[in-house]
């Protein structure tokens, strides 16, 4: 069973599992947010089998807005936990993933990123409400979840895109096709991780044996990532080879933007598993893809 309210995601980005796997996809429309709608489409799942466990992946994913109205993220990024959970305890499911992000973390420079660090100070409401949802998962499961894996996710890219930094940039050059203005003066670097490889991480951690009953895992590549620059240089290439750069001022896109950060993935290591692509690769095959998704064929005409 699929819950979303697509306020930002689609139906049909379901189609792909509707045809592999025909009748073993349920999809309802609903507001994780309203702990109602929630609790009726849990009974609603529950006529249809039982629920082993809860993917939770439902969040405010447009950081900006969250810092305009902090009721976004309280709405889309926390409320949805806080439902999920109610619902969780009430039908005894025991087993929940939670899509979190190095965005709890804050902005803490040069120094790397792991799990154990803290004191955890975010600096935008996406990633105050993400962290308060892990402590409201902690707490839980001192009450009745059996396991919940925090997945702390890096920025993620790849087909089909509903926001992120390769469709922004694709977008200015539809309306623009001489240039592309770039937030910020491009120096920003962090890791990116294709999506492909973020479920393949994620599934190879559900099936360890044994893992602690809270699990913060960071995932992400090996390198340090590529910069803002490397990204509009290649977007540019793809989509408007001949559109000229212009970089603004200042080391940050937006406020709650992180300019730089180093992610350790030394435990996602030690739990045996290695990324397909490093940044610069899962960077260059979501440009393809997300170019193809708004109509770029190969060498730059849009169809
Ligand atoms: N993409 C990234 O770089 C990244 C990085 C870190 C964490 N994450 C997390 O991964 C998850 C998926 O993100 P994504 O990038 O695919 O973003 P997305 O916006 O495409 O997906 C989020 C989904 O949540 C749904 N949603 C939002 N509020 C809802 C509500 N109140 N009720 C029901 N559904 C609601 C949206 O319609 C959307 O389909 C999110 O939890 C996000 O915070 C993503």
């Amino acid at each position: 069973m699929v819950l979303d309210n697509l306020c930002r995601g689609r139906a049909e980005y379901l189609d792909p599992v509707r045809e592999t796997s025909p009748g073993r996809i349920h999809f309802s429309n609903v507001d994780l947010s309203d702990r109602d709608a929630t609790t009726a489409a849990f009974a609603a799942a529950a006529q249809i089998g039982v629920i082993d466990e809860v993917w939770h992946l439902a969040a405010n994913s447009d950081i900006p807005a969250g810092v305009m109205d902090a009721g976004v993220d309280l709405r889309d990024t926390f409320m949805t936990t806080f439902s999920l959970l109610e619902c969780m305890k009430a039908h005894r499911v025991g087993v929940l993933h939670f899509a979190s992000s190095s965005a709890i973390y804050g902005d803490l420079g040069n120094v790397p990123l792991h799990e154990a660090i803290g004191p955890l100070l975010p600096i935008s409401n996406y990633g105050a409400m993400k962290l308060a949802s892990e402590a409201l998962i902690a707490a839980a499961a001192e009450s009745f979840l059996k396991q919940a894996n925090l997945f702390r996710f890096p920025n993620v890219v790849g087909a089909p895109a509903t926001h992120g930094v390769i469709l922004d940039f694709i977008n200015k050059l539809k309306v623009d096709a001489d240039h592309l203005d770039v937030l910020g003066d491009g120096t920003q670097q962090k890791a990116y991780l294709h999506v492909s490889d973020l479920v393949d991480a994620m599934m190879h951690i559900r099936r360890a044996a044994q893992l602690p009953k809270i699990f913060p895992i960071n995932i992400g590549p090996v390198d340090d990532g590529v910069t803002v620059r490397f990204i509009a240089h290649a977007v540019t290439a793809r989509v408007r080879p001949k559109a000229d750069i212009r970089f603004g001022i200042g080391n940050k896109g937006w406020i709650g933007d992180v300019p730089k950060f180093y992610y350790s993935v030394e435990r996602l290591r030690q739990a045996g598993w290695t990324p397909s692509r490093n940044s610069a690769d899962a960077v260059c095959h979501a440009i393809d893809q997300i170019a193809t998704q708004e109509g770029f064929a190969a060498g730059g005409s849009h169809g």
